[in-house]
């Protein structure tokens, strides 16, 4: 598919500069229609009712799972829905059996929903190592294996950083997890739909990803890879509903599956859209838009890079679909809303949930940074009203 199609389907980005990927994409056409079909001709619950209209809905949600499973190359079964990231990762965080004493291990670049689950475990006496990026904000291996002791339990660590865009070594550290039969958890929130992830080759016991990112999902969606050992010793976040076997006065049995994990009325129609929007960024093609998304995070960098009084984040070389940066003299949320207020560019400002990454690469005392962060929609001119805007800025307000 063209970049023109793609907008085409877009009616949104023909009304703004839309540079917020990372928090959250706009949905295709196709995408809105797979929702409003289940409203108008199936608006039913899932693993209910023996009724035509209640079987189609459990049948278009399965297939979303297996549609899922088929694109980060995993088994159907290993599929979990949640309703975003930060569910999937907490279902990990709540659902394993830490200890007093357990130690877990996590880079201090993270984004809050894969930091403050951990810290959180600190209440039961857990210990959490936190580790050092580089300041371009990225691990180094042996710092994470140097962490390890008898008590490691976890490591847990995102795949590409939502705040610089730099890119872990997550196989490599995957590697380590295993030959220290440790368990090991990806946050996939900003690589999904944006570079092509192979489960096999990651290493990890869980991965948690988002359905509302590069996906270009609905929101409310997002899903967790769990490999089937590690499921195994993972007790549901909600139970009730969907997820026994069997039920006494006095007892329960979990069921098998992915249900278990799965309490209550999914998010249906978010769900059937979601496996319209696997289907769309196959359409797409993952190739693409990384080439697409390389060639503009580059025009970005350099563009900004130039501008006088800027400071850039990461290296060049190595950060995904986004740049962060300053502009001296000037607050990150005035340069934002000065960028929407002269050219409607939609820019995240401020601490990205990541206030400890802010503190490692020195954005802290500016209050965070400014993001720019792109999809396959985006055009080269959307980036260079973009450069030439914030020239503007930093000529009258910068220092
Ligand atoms: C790296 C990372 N992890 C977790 C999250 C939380 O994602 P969600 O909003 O899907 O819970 C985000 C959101 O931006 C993110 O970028």
């Amino acid at each position: 598919m063209k970049i023109s199609d793609v907008r085409r389907d877009i009616p949104f980005l023909d009304e703004v500069i839309y540079l917020d990927a990372a928090s959250t994409t706009p949905t295709p056409k196709p995408v809105v229609d797979a929702i409003c079909d289940y409203y108008h001709h199936y608006n039913s619950n899932t693993g209910r009712g023996a009724y035509k209209t209640a079987v189609k809905a459990t049948s278009e949600v399965e297939k979303t799972r297996s549609k899922l499973a088929e694109f980060i190359n995993s088994r159907t079964e290993e599929i979990i829905f949640t309703k975003n990231t930060t569910e999937a990762i907490n279902l990990v965080a709540h659902g394993l059996n830490f200890k007093k004493g357990d130690s877990l291990i996590v880079p201090n670049i993270e984004h809050h929903s894969n930091l403050v689950p951990w810290l959180n475990l600190k209440k039961k006496g857990v210990e959490i190592k936190i580790i050092k990026s580089d300041p371009q904000g990225v691990v180094d291996p042996a710092s994470i294996e140097d962490a390890i002791d008898q008590n490691s339990k976890l490591i847990s660590i995102t795949h590409i950083s939502n705040s610089i865009g730099s890119m872990q070594p997550v196989e490599e550290i995957g590697k380590i997890a295993q030959e220290n039969d440790i368990l090991y958890l990806i946050d996939a929130a900003q690589s999904l739909g944006h570079i092509s992830i192979n489960i096999n080759k990651l290493n990890a016991d869980f991965v948690a990803f988002p359905g509302h990112k590069g996906l270009l999902g609905p929101v409310g969606t997002g899903f967790l890879y769990g490999q089937p050992e590690a499921l195994n010793e993972l007790d549901p976040l909600n139970l009730g509903g969907g997820t026994v076997s069997d039920v006494t006065e006095h007892d329960f049995k979990l069921t098998e599956g992915p249900a278990r994990f799965e309490g209550g009325t999914l998010n249906i129609s978010g769900l059937i859209g979601l496996g319209a929007a696997v289907d769309y960024i196959k359409r797409i093609g993952l190739d693409k838009i990384e080439k697409h998304g390389k060639k503009l995070t580059k025009m970005m960098f350099v563009g900004i890079s130039e501008i006088e009084n800027s400071v850039v984040y990461g290296n060049p070389e190595d950060i995904y679909d986004m740049v962060g940066f300053n502009i001296n003299g000037v607050n990150c949320h005035d340069v934002a809303k000065i960028l929407d207020e002269q050219n409607t560019i939609c820019v995240r400002s401020g601490m990205h949930c990541a206030i400890p990454a802010m503190r490692q690469i020195g954005a802290y005392e500016f209050g965070g940074t400014v993001r720019a962060s792109i999809h396959y929609y985006n055009l080269k001119e959307e980036i260079k009203t973009l450069i030439d805007t914030l020239e503007e800025i930093s000529k009258f307000l910068g220092s």
